[in-house]
């Protein structure tokens, strides 16, 4: 089955061609255009430039894609419609409509955390079930139990910032642009972790869920106070708080849901210091389950991995009608 991926949820115009063949995944097309610079000026992704930059981005990167006019190497059409900013998923879901009407093709409609859920299909080794994942992005941080394919129920979310976005923020403070996850990392790496101690939010707090935004307050707090402070000892100690917090909640989920197999995703999965972590505690805590994070091209937003859970909804017979399809902003994973 060959399925075409579609995502502009955020600031990544993306389009990718998924092969699934006896359960081996292969990408033949993955073309993603990033905004970041656009974005970079205003210091955060402002959705009506993003979907501006969507609409003119879209058509050169389908023509780039070369795919046949008629759509004959495409037997399924898989597309982001939420969650996501509204003017951007609007734009890759009236191509994705458009497509699916023309060429008389089924379409299928793909949660954007669904796509971060099934990024490590893209590598060899896939994940089984029940599986756990920590999806950590921009705009998400949740635990999810994913219990089979495309059954998930959350068990733990933010009550605030995202971890991506406590990143963005802190990054601002210390004056290191947007976005700020990547520059915290590398920051970090010249840093003394154990330099200041912040804040290890929520872990006692006997649930699953998350919290950011006292951090970033008390990363400002510390600023304040100490105007001089090294950069690179702020970063390394802030993505340290952080790193522990993720890594503490998800080993104490896999101690009460036993999972066979854990899931790391989401744009923050690029960071070393959590891939990291969460691969050597898991190996020490819970040697018989493995761990799966994507490849550092499938971390950020990509069309592939929409192109891979458009897969298991074209399976399960999930199609949807390309004439009612409309973008959901705050769309819900289960
Ligand atoms: O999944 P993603 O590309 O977009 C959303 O769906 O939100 O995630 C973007 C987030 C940004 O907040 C960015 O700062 C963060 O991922 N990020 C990182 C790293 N690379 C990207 N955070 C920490 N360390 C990184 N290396
Ligand atoms: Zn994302």
């Amino acid at each position: 089955m060959n399925i075409l991926g579609i995502e502009t949820s955020c600031d990544e115009t993306a389009l990718a061609l998924l092969s699934v063949q006896d359960g081996n995944f292969s990408l033949s097309k993955n073309l993603v255009s990033s905004q970041i610079d656009l974005h970079a000026k205003y210091g955060g992704v402002v959705p009506e430039v993003a979907a501006r930059a969507h609409t003119e981005t879209i058509f050169p990167l389908l023509q780039e894609a070369g795919l046949n006019p008629d759509g004959s190497e495409v037997d399924v059409i898989a597309v982001t419609c939420g969650p996501g900013l509204l003017p951007a998923l609007r734009i890759g879901l009236e191509l994705g409509k458009t497509l699916a009407f023309v060429w008389h093709k089924p379409l299928v409609a793909v949660n954007h955390l669904e796509g971060h859920l099934y990024s490590p299909w893209l590598s060899s080794g896939h994940p089984q079930f029940p599986a756990l994942a920590l999806i950590v992005s921009g705009g998400h941080t949740e635990l999810v139990l994913f219990k089979d394919h495309l059954a998930y129920e959350v068990i733990g979310a933010t009550r605030d910032d995202a971890a991506g976005e406590a990143f963005d923020k802190v990054a601002k403070l210390l004056g290191l642009g947007y976005p700020g996850g990547p520059a915290i990392s590398q920051q970090a790496a010249q840093g003394d972790p154990a330099a200041i101690d912040f804040p290890r939010p929520m872990l006692e707090s006997g649930d699953f869920d998350f919290s950011f935004s006292g951090l970033k307050t008390a990363a400002a707090v510390y600023l304040k106070e100490n105007p001089g402070a090294p950069v690179a000892d702020v970063a390394a100690s802030f993505q340290q708080a952080v790193v522990e917090t993720l890594v503490q909640k998800t080993l104490s989920a896999v101690k009460k849901h036993q999972p066979k197999s854990v899931i790391l995703g989401g744009g923050v999965s690029a960071n070393p210091l959590l891939r990291e972590t969460l691969q050597q505690s898991l190996k020490e805590t819970y040697p018989d389950v493995t761990y799966h994070a994507p490849d550092l091209e499938f971390t950020g937003d990509n069309a592939a991995m929409i192109a891979a859970a458009g897969y298991f909804h074209a399976q399960d017979r999930r199609f949807v009608d390309p004439v009612k399809l409309i973008a959901r902003p705050n769309l819900p994973l289960a």
